[in-house]
């Protein structure tokens, strides 16, 4: 397995053209890297150096991800997964987390687009991808994803769920969760 830094558009780039030379294809990208930074910072004290960071591997790490490996995707029943979080509702909206509710905000318009392209583009299974955002609860503390949400995960990836709402920010069971 080779690893991967999202912020490195040209080592993303040539893992992809490599996979591509060796006839390799995907069924499915799931973009999960992320961080988060100036946890419950304020504006006034808000350092702009952690938004950069953040947007930089939360937003533009996954659409970097996407520009180069959306070819690898032939499988007439593709999907598409980023990770986002109920940080980035605006309804749910709260004070703080700046960098990382903004960047997943943006990940939700990202995936929304993204959403409407692919089903443009790949008619044959226009009806089938779901190109969603989904909310891995781990509670307080860092934790193995559970197994029923894995389980959800991989009902989404495999389509035996499929989210009916409009928009493509879903939980783990496919059930529209407020943008
Ligand atoms: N934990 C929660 O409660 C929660 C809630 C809602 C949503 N989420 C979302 O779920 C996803 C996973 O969260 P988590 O709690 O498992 O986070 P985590 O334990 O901090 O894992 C984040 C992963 O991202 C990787 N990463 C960071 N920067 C990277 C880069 N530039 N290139 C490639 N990989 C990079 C890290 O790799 P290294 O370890 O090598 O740095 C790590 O494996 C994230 O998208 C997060 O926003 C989590």
């Amino acid at each position: 397995m080779a690893a991967l830094d999202v912020t490195d558009e040209e080592g993303i780039a040539a893992l992809a053209a490599n996979l591509q030379g060796q006839g390799r294809t995907l069924g499915v990208i799931i973009n999960n890297a992320a961080v988060l930074t100036a946890r419950d910072t304020q504006i006034e004290e808000l350092d702009f150096q952690d938004m950069l960071t953040t947007m930089n591997i939360n937003l533009y790490g996954p659409m970097r991800v996407v520009k180069h490996f959306l070819p690898l995707l032939t499988e007439p029943e593709l999907s598409i997964i980023n990770i986002s979080s109920e940080a980035g509702s605006i309804t749910n909206a709260y004070s703080g987390d700046y960098p990382y509710s903004i960047s997943k905000t943006a990940l939700n318009m990202f995936t929304q687009q993204l959403h409407v392209y692919v089903k443009e583009r790949r008619f044959k299974c226009s009806a089938c991808i779901p190109a969603g955002c989904i909310r891995i609860w781990a509670g307080q503390k860092r934790q193995r994803i559970r197994p029923k949400v894995l389980k959800g995960i991989l009902d989404l990836i495999e389509k035996r769920t499929t989210p009916e709402g409009h928009f493509m920010f879903v939980d783990y069971t496919g059930k529209d969760m407020k943008i």
